[in-house]
This record gives structure tokens, sequence and C-alpha cells, in this order.
């Protein structure tokens, strides 16, 4: 791959071990639940994580966006490696700068909570906006941006689709003015259409922000859609990385090959650019 510019995001020989503790007898097991993975992000582009349930893919996410330590490793924003960093120096450095949009839309948010407050809280917690008056203009803004309305704002999540709670969830990102968005299958729980229209408002803002995305998903068919570059992760190994279509064209790795033969057949840009 060739780049004319720095990754914005470096994951050098990155390992998550889990320790646990045998059934039968009292001896500590290792699992590597991230083994040995290295990848870079470039800005403006999308890299699509992808491989099986237990694959590791959540961990990565997890680990980058500083919600796991790293067993062994580094991760870098921009050329500074954060692994090391103190909770009060991730908060203030990397928080900000790197969000993440889960699977299930419900359970990110606070019932109790409306979702301008869900927004505004966000604010907040980064210390965005001079005033209460000010957080709330930029709440309403940026939800309006992601397609929901101002009087949307003093309404609770149960009121709300799963379509539509993504939206807010990726507003509550988007409203820090982070540089990169990871996406660990944020589309998934989703029917087909309504993830077409949300993957379609994914693409317009990486743009209109200058977002980069980490997109994980066990889902090839809307890798093709979206992702740039591909990662292929086995057993929480890298086993095959590339450009999304080099890799859709010519699978080398046999297990890459076994994922893309149980992709349904229909043109998946069709399917999407239908919703
Ligand atoms: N906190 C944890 N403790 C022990 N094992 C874990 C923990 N989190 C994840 N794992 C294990 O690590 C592996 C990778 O998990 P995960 O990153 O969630 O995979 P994926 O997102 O690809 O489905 C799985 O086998 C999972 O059971
Ligand atoms: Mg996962």
């Amino acid at each position: 791959m060739k780049h004319e510019t720095e990754p914005i995001l470096q994951v050098n020989n990155l390992v998550k071990d889990y320790v646990s503790r045998g059934l039968l007898n009292s001896k500590s097991q290792v699992f590597h639940a991230v083994n040995n993975i290295s990848l870079e992000l470039y800005p403006g582009s999308t890299y699509a994580l992808v491989g099986e349930s237990g694959s590791g893919k959540s961990t990565t996410g997890k680990i980058i966006c500083a919600l796991e330590k790293a067993t062994a490793g580094t991760v870098t924003l921009l050329g500074e490696n954060y692994t090391n960093d103190s909770p009060s120096q991730l908060r203030k450095n990397i928080r900000g700068n790197i969000q993440m949009v889960f699977q299930d839309p419900f359970s990110a948010l606070n019932p109790r909570k409306t979702i301008g407050d869900a927004v505004i809280e966000a604010l907040q917690i980064r210390d965005i906006g001079s005033s209460g008056r000010e957080r709330r203009n930029i709440a309403r803004d940026t939800l309006q941006r992601v397609g929901l309305s101002v009087w949307h704002m003093d309404r609770y999540p149960h009121q709300f689709s799963g379509g539509q709670l993504q939206r807010v969830n990726i507003a509550r990102a988007l409203a820090v003015q982070p540089k990169i968005l990871i996406l660990d299958e944020s589309v998934s729980a989703l029917d087909v259409s309504i993830q077409a229209q949300v993957l379609n408002l994914l693409q317009e803002i990486k743009e209109e922000f200058s977002l980069s995305y980490l997109f994980i998903t066990h889902d090839l068919s809307v890798v093709r859609f979206i992702a740039d570059y591909v990662g292929v992760l086995f057993k929480g190994q890298l086993v095959e990385e590339g450009e999304t279509k080099e890799i859709f064209e010519h699978p080398e790795n046999e297990y890459t090959i076994r994922l893309l033969d149980s992709v349904p057949r229909t043109d998946p840009q069709q399917r999407h650019l239908l919703g």
C-alpha cells in the first residue's frame, strides 16, 4: 500500500492476554485474545477489521479507544504513543480524539436521560462549549446533522427506533469533534434498509468532518461498500490485509477465501444504495 501521508493511527504488535483459571484444576491458562496485531489507519480512510465472533475485533477497538489496557505493543495517535499514559492523560489527549460507537444502540444510552441531555453530557465531559446554552445549541445542531429534529431532544431513548438511537450515538460521538471513530458492529443490529441509511450517513459525515474510521464487523457485505482497506482477523491474528478491491478480488489467505465464500452473492452496493 502506498500512502502520501503519515498514518493518523498506528497499532504496533498489539497483544492482549486474558488469564483464566481452569475448571478442573487451578492452573491458570493464558489466552491470547489479540496476538501481535499491527495496522495503520490513514487520514480520511476507512479500515475494516473483519473476522468471526471471538476473533479479537472488539478487544482491539477497546484498546485503541483506551477502554482496555494492552498486554504488550503500542498504539500511536499522530505519532504519539499513548499506550502507557495515565487515565488523566488519556482523558485529555485520547478520549476526545477517538470515539467508539457500539453495536447495541439502546444499551449505550441512559434510559432516564433525554437524548438532548445524552449529547450535552458528552460535551460536558469533554469541556466543550462555554455555557449550557452553547452546549444545547451544539447538541441540537449535531442531532440535526445526523437526521434527527429539534423536538427529539426532550424525548427518551425508549421513544426511538434502533436506527434513530444509533444516530443519537453517532451524534454523541461526533459532537466532541473526534478525529477517529471506531464503529464496532455499529450497524449490525439494524434492519438492512436502515443499515443502508446509517452507512450513507457515516459516509457523509466522514467527508464533512474529516474523520477516519476503524470499522469493525463480521459482515463482509458492508465492508465492500464502506472500506478502503480490509484487515482479516482470525483467532487474534491479522491473517491478511490490503485494499478492499484487492482482498475481494484476489484473496490469498485460506481463511479469507472461506470468509468471502460465505458472503451472499447479491451486489452489496446495490443492496445498500436501495435504502
Ligand atoms: N474480559 C474478558 N475476559 C476474558 N476473555 C475475554 C474478555 N473479553 C474478551 N474475551 C475473549 O477474547 C476473545 C476476543 O473477544 P472479542 O474481542 O470480543 O472478539 P470479537 O469482537 O471479534 O467477537 C473472545 O474469545 C472472548 O471470549
Ligand atoms: Mg465484538
